[in-house]
């Protein structure tokens, strides 16, 4: 042990992306999400709204990459953009293994994120932030 406290190793991470999944393939997302997370400590909430997901990944650094790159090479969407990937005090999600919500409001918003030039830092917070709160009354499973 050393006299210095080490920094919090817990990151966050929200990305987007365009959706090529049928309603099957989002069971079967969510099923091997909540298992592997569990294994790795990761928590979060994934959203679809039309033919788009969000997602809000928490957790160690290591594991958070781990997953990552599983999600980058998934074929059942496309166009995976990170929005926010940084350290965290606290978990949003820290009872979910991976919480779920669909909310179909969001769909033209996620596709002028996508479709458009880079979210600068503030809009992507505000998209973040806006997303969690429509889907944490919402969470009953995970
Ligand atoms: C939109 C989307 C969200 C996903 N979320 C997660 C996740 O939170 N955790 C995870 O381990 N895999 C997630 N996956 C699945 C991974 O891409 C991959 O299929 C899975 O980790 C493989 O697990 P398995 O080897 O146990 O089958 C997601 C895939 C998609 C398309």
């Amino acid at each position: 042990m050393t006299s210095t406290a080490p920094l919090s190793d817990l990151c966050q991470l929200f990305y987007i992306s365009r959706s090529l999944s049928t309603p099957q393939d989002v069971e079967q997302i969510l099923s091997s999400a909540r298992r592997r997370n569990s294994q790795r400590d990761v928590t979060g909430v994934l959203l679809l709204s039309g033919g788009h997901f969000a997602q809000l990944l928490e957790g160690p650094a290591a594991a958070l990459h781990e997953t990552m790159a599983a999600i980058d090479a998934d074929t059942r969407h496309t166009a995976v953009t990170r929005l926010i990937e940084e350290n965290t005090a606290q978990r949003r999600f820290k009872d979910w293994s991976m919480a779920f919500c669909e909310a179909p409001g969001a769909d033209d918003l996620i596709e002028q994120l996508l479709a458009g030039p880079p979210v600068n830092p503030e809009r992507a917070r505000r998209v973040m932030e806006g997303i969690v709160a429509a889907c944490h009354p919402m969470t009953s499973s995970g």
